[in-house]
């Protein structure tokens, strides 16, 4: 309720319709429309339509919204998906698809902010049915698939953690333990449950500070979802626990670094553009990569593992990067 009256007074008005056959509402944004049924999301726009798992459009949608369209391009799949513009976000079919483009097909439509994250927030809370929740890992989830059954409203919307300083610090985002409700994963109980000892000059105790990731990362609910936990003006580091697939292929607009904390992640690394391969990458416990500006990559994770995305909010890196002020590559060797 609290969110509708937010969006009356922006001005935002989501255009939906009433539930079809299967129990769920269709979605118009621009020029497209969305509807889903028991297995199937459905897209359409003026030039073409398209078809997707909606187990699949589910997990990119909840990312999406969460991150709040993240940092450059989050493709859905080959065809669909949208680009941040920090105050816009366009919503393209097609456009980063060298066939789609030959064939004319692909379509683009730019929203403000506010009209795009409501229109998306509705559709994930309307289309997650009760059970299925789509950050978990496919183990640890039930089925996103039949007819609109309940909602899943506490898992789609819940906290993304954005630290201030760093977790744990006083007044920041909070340690994670089992009486938070953050218990150790199935796949990380071999994962040591000790804290550094800290010991502070007198005055300073506010300001040095540390704790154990690895035990922080064990007790993560969910998959593919990187949260900040220290900052240093720019600089970002946003761990994250990933298990099965990626479910969005992430274009960038800046340089990413990976650190791969444990187990294995595989890349996918596509020309940003055309999404030509351009190579693979096979992440072992230790290994450091630089993902480029202007690839796209999508992860697989044969096993629940920990990884260190380290991300630079500079908002002037996307404008240098692409008018050829900063190289696409960070490091020549
Ligand atoms: C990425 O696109 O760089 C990315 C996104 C989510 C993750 C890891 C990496 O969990
Ligand atoms: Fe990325």
């Amino acid at each position: 309720m609290a969110v509708d009256q937010e969006q009356a007074e922006a001005g935002v008005q989501v255009v939906w319709s009433g539930p079809n056959a299967a129990g769920y509402r269709g979605f118009t944004l621009g020029g497209f429309t969305f509807g889903r049924d028991d297995y199937f999301v459905y897209v359409d726009w003026p030039t073409g339509s398209h078809v997707l798992s909606a187990e699949g459009f589910l997990k990119a949608l909840q990312r999406d919204v969460a991150w709040d369209f993240f940092y450059g391009i989050v493709n859905f799949d080959g065809v669909l998906g949208t680009v941040n513009h920090y105050g816009t976000v366009d919503l393209f079919a097609g456009r980063y698809n060298d066939a789609w483009r030959k064939a004319e097909l692909d379509h683009v439509d730019n929203f403000p902010t506010p009209l795009i994250r409501a229109t998306f927030q509705a559709m994930l809370n309307d289309w997650t049915n009760q059970g299925f929740d789509p950050f978990a890992s496919p183990d640890e989830t039930g089925s996103a698939f039949g007819p609109k059954h309940g909602d899943n409203t506490p898992a789609v919307t819940r906290h993304r953690v954005t630290a201030h300083r760093m977790v744990g610090l006083a007044g920041d985002e909070p340690l994670r333990s089992d009486a938070s409700g953050h218990t150790v994963n199935r796949q990380f109980t071999d994962v040591e449950q000790d804290e550094p000892l800290v010991e502070a000059e007198a005055g300073f105790q506010d300001r040095v500070h540390g704790f154990n990731l690895f035990k922080y990362l064990s007790r993560s609910d969910v998959t593919w979802n990187p949260s900040v936990v220290s900052v240093c003006h720019d600089s970002l580091y946003c761990p994250t626990t990933e298990e099965y697939i990626l479910p969005i292929i992430h274009g960038n607009d800046r340089v990413e670094w990976f650190v791969q904390l444990s187990d294995t992640i595989i890349w996918q690394v596509e020309d940003r553009d055309s999404g030509a391969v351009r190579s693979r990458v096979t992440m072992h416990p230790g290994d450091v990569a630089a993902m480029p500006a202007d690839i796209r990559h999508q992860g697989y994770a044969p096993k629940r593992s920990m990884l260190l995305v380290w991300e630079n909010a500079d908002s002037q890196l996307p404008q240098l990067i692409s008018t050829g002020k900063l190289p696409t590559n960070p490091i020549d060797f």
